[in-house]
């Protein structure tokens, strides 16, 4: 069914005008969107859960469901209010169907560290080594992080998370922000991220790692080809960005 998605990127009000003009194809349209109203804050709660049972790292991890609520709470919730997160809806079933978390850190507003969890805590510390301090480390004023990528598993592979991080891009371009940042915990996330020019700054291979407190093998269970996560970043030149909009 879903072979056959026709994939666009469409602002609020050209909608309708747009599906109108091509329901005369057979092709399930994809819309892409700004989560800004509470309907679509509301789907991401649930898409947000399925992305826990997809990604590779929670796999590993097999999380409860209030553990999952915690993570939503921890580093979602807060980060969709900031208006920039990004996603794509099937018209023909109105369903969210992929999503990007964005958010903006600067030096002054930088993110509240999220709350502390024991059964989450290795991963809380592994997700802290790789992210590092961003902005010694990259040496940026202003960055823009893309999290949280997921796209249901029937839509995979037609672009649409390159689409999604497009727009974030595009965004973080409009914020007038000096660096873009992912962490990639699969391969084909990773292999999206490159398409469009980050780079690796730090990685971290799941077999190797040992949480640091206990020494355990954390992330043994991540299932293949996924054997590493990756700190991506891709600086944004603000000079070339400004004489772009003159
Ligand atoms: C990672 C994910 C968001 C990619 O979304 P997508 O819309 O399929 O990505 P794209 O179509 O833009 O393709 C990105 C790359 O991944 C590849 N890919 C995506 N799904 C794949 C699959 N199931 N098997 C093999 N390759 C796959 C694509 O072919 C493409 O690489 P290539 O064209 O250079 O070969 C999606 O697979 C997903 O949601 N996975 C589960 C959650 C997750 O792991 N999120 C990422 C955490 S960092």
């Amino acid at each position: 069914m879903y072979n056959n998605v026709a994939v666009h990127q469409s602002h609020h009000n050209e909608t309708r005008r747009r599906s109108r003009k091509e329901s005369t194809t057979n092709k399930t349209r994809i819309l892409f969107r700004r989560i800004v109203d509470n309907n679509d804050k509301r789907k991401a709660y649930q898409l947000i859960r399925q992305f826990m049972d997809f990604e590779p790292t929670n796999i590993a991890r097999n999380y409860s469901s209030d553990i999952k609520h915690f993570i939503w709470k921890a580093y979602v919730e807060s980060r969709i209010q900031q208006n920039l997160s990004v996603c794509a809806i099937d018209e023909n079933t109105n369903e969210m169907v992929g999503i990007v978390v964005n958010f903006v850190s600067t030096r002054k507003h930088q993110q509240r560290p999220a709350p502390f969890h024991p059964v989450y805590a290795p991963h809380q510390r592994f997700l802290k080594t790789l992210t590092g301090d961003v902005f010694h480390d990259l040496k940026c004023q202003k960055y823009f992080t893309m999290s949280f990528g997921y796209v249901r598993r029937e839509y995979a592979r037609l672009g649409v998370l390159g689409k999604l991080a497009g727009m974030s891009e595009d965004l973080a371009n409009q914020l007038m922000c000096d660096m873009i940042i992912t962490t990639t915990t699969s391969e084909f996330a990773f292999r999206e991220a490159c398409k469009r020019g980050c780079q690796p700054f730090r990685e971290i291979s799941y077999k190797d790692y040992q949480d640091p407190l206990t020494g355990e093998n954390v992330f043994s269970g991540v299932p293949t080809p996924h054997s590493r996560a990756r700190l991506m970043f891709k600086p944004i030149n603000l000079y070339n960005n400004l004489r772009c909009r003159l």
